[in-house]
């Protein structure tokens, strides 16, 4: 059966980017998935960083029960009761003031997608800048604003669309520079080239408060606050993306509280459904209020679904019962120890970043040139696989090597604990396998 169907994966399945593993997987539950020969991996990036609060939490079955019993879909016209208590929730226990209105959709992607339509129709503009290494999805506009994906091979992108480099604290544009010079080196560079390529229709800078897959990267405070009174200045919609970042993945609410700085357009999406497909783009009540007078539609099959509501409430009901972002503050510190004490060991790890629990590694081949261990990147995590732990790496030439480690903040001592000595393991195995000579 198990090789039956591993063949009609090969078969029958489009192949759609990203590590895929020979295995098929079966079964998740907390920081753990199993595969199709039953064997237990840590899954040290939540899913698709989607399982924040674990796998299969029992009070995301029984919201997946409850809206079994009451309601899977709806008209889109027809807002279910759910939906309106999971926008006041959100609203009243979370979204910094004045962002209190919410559009729920399906996937981050989505999410971006309004948060620019909104923009570009609050504005009457359309450019649009954002960050190098940033992902925001793979829909039009989205895509068109994601700079560490593929854009090779899909035809034009978006008008109006520009790129600022993004601040990263271990490869500043200049050798030697603090993070804080570095960011401003990076704000006067984007800032100044977009000045003198607009088009004079500015609508919107968009960025995810940390850079994800762009390696982990971690602005100073200071770079937040010159975008902010950047778009201020030019009259564009600040908008920050928190698929990554929001409701306690980096020991805070959302990355907007983190650094202090309010955005115009919050995009929520993967932490904010549990494991089920639910995302939000929220904004101002002046915000709103405008566009719905141009016109503002964002009208899909599966907006304010009940199903995905539900499982929404839950995880925000979760979050706070059980203390989950102090939580990822707590294991965030305890796994980041353990990480800096493996630097200590093996000269190859460059940096240990990041916020709460999620994490980035960087392997280079020396310390003082700094040029990325793409080729050790790829074999301890295929090692770390074998042994028990699956974790991301970025293996873009030009990001660096750096694993991305994002447990759900569910996560054990001791599930930490097994995942660090397989780290150990297969850094020090593959080390000692590419020093033989060949
Ligand atoms: C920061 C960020 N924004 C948006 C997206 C796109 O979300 P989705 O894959 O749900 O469309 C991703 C996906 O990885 C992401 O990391």
């Amino acid at each position: 059966m198990t090789s039956e169907l591993r063949q009609a994966a090969d078969r029958f399945l489009v192949r759609y980017g990203g590590d895929r593993f020979e295995q098929l997987f079966t079964r998740a539950s907390g920081s753990v998935v199993y595969d199709d020969t039953g064997r237990e991996i840590l899954d040290f990036t939540s899913g698709q960083m989607c399982a924040t609060i674990g796998h299969n939490h029992p009070e995301i079955v029984k919201a997946i029960q409850l809206a079994g019993d009451t309601a899977l879909h709806m008209f889109s016209g027809m807002v279910p009761t759910v939906v309106a208590e999971l926008g006041q929730v959100l609203a009243n226990d979370w979204l910094p003031a004045p962002l209190q209105k919410s559009l729920f959709v399906n996937t981050g992607s989505e999410a971006n997608e309004a948060a620019l339509r909104m923009a570009k129709m609050y504005t009457g503009g359309y450019e649009v800048l954002a960050m190098g290494g940033s992902w925001h999805g793979v829909t039009g506009g989205s895509a068109s604003a994601t700079f560490a994906s593929d854009r090779k091979g899909y035809g034009p992108s978006l008008p109006g669309l520009y790129m600022m480099p993004e601040p990263n604290n271990y490869r500043p544009l200049v050798d030697g520079a603090s993070p804080e010079d570095n960011a401003r080196m990076c704000l006067e560079i984007g800032l100044k080239m977009f000045d003198d390529q607009s088009r004079g229709a500015p609508a919107a800078v968009i960025l995810e408060p940390i850079l994800s897959a762009g390696g982990v990267l971690v602005p100073p405070k200071s770079f937040m606050e010159g975008l902010r009174k950047a778009a201020d200045e030019r009259g564009m919609v600040l908008i920050f993306d928190e698929a990554q970042t929001a409701f306690g993945r980096i020991g805070e609410k959302f990355g907007a509280g983190y650094f202090g700085v309010t955005p115009d357009i919050m995009s929520l999406s993967k932490t904010l459904g549990g494991g089920l497909p639910l995302a939000a783009t929220v904004t101002s009540d002046a915000i709103e209020q405008n566009i719905h007078e141009k016109g503002f539609t964002f009208y899909t099959s599966h907006v304010a679904d009940p199903l995905p509501a539900q499982a929404g409430l839950a995880v925000l009901r979760t979050i706070v019962q059980d203390d989950l972002i102090a939580r990822a503050r707590e294991m965030g510190d305890y796994l980041s120890a353990q990480l800096e004490a493996l630097q200590q060991r093996h000269e190859v790890i460059g940096d240990v970043r990041g916020a709460g629990l999620l994490i980035g590694v960087e392997l280079v081949e020396d310390r003082h040139t700094k040029v990325a261990h793409h080729a050790l990147g790829a074999a301890t995590t295929t090692r770390c696989f074998e042994l028990g732990l699956s974790m991301n790496i970025r293996r873009r030439p030009e990001r660096g090597a750096v694993w991305r480690i994002a447990p759900p903040l569910t996560v054990s001592r001791d599930e930490v604990d097994r995942a660090v000595a397989i780290l150990d393991q297969a850094l020090s195995e593959c080390q000692d396998e590419m020093a033989k000579p060949s």
